[in-house]
């Protein structure tokens, strides 16, 4: 395992690099640490690169395999930047049958965007879910807060083009 002295990536700034000392200095010497100290770390730079996942195993004298399991397992944990505004398309049933494929392939066509994936500038992450709990409102897409229901592939350029 490399042993990094520094924090080189250019999502981390220098202003942060204290921050991300002080939460590690807080909990290396406590048991099950890993957890906050991923989740207080994510919540600075807005994701985990590499860099600072080897950062933080070191940092907590954890191989980082662990630390790098932890972090596939919880999907609270993301090892890819997220946009500034994250697009939930229902994949459940209700939304399915109503038509969210299309909505989805609209989506993926009009920004260059995948499932899982984040745009080039940033602006959107695509996630699939399952049940959002509004089967009435199928197919729903959630924008951040926003819950959109009845959401037609035609729809989608004017319905995201407000998330800047
Ligand atoms: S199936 Fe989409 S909200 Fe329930």
């Amino acid at each position: 395992m490399p042993t990094p002295t520094q924090l080189n990536h250019p999502d981390i700034s220098s202003e942060m690099i204290p921050e991300i000392d002080g939460i590690i200095a807080a909990h290396y010497k406590t048991n099950g640490a890993v957890i906050p100290v991923l989740r207080l770390c994510q919540d600075i730079v807005g994701y985990l690169p590499m860099v600072l996942i080897d950062y933080i195993s070191y940092g907590l004298n954890l191989p980082r395999s662990e630390v790098l399991g932890v972090v596939t397992f919880y999907s609270l944990f993301s090892l890819i930047p997220k946009g500034r505004h994250t697009i939930k398309a229902c994949l459940g049933t209700a939304c399915y049958v109503k038509g969210i494929k299309e909505v989805m392939t609209r989506i993926s066509n009009e920004f260059k965007l995948k499932e899982g994936e984040t745009t080039s500038d940033r602006r959107f992450s695509l996630e699939a879910v399952r049940c959002l709990g509004a089967c009435g409102l199928a197919p729903v897409v959630v924008v951040d807060q926003d819950t959109h229901g009845s959401v037609s592939a035609s729809q989608v350029k004017s319905l995201l083009e407000h998330y800047e």
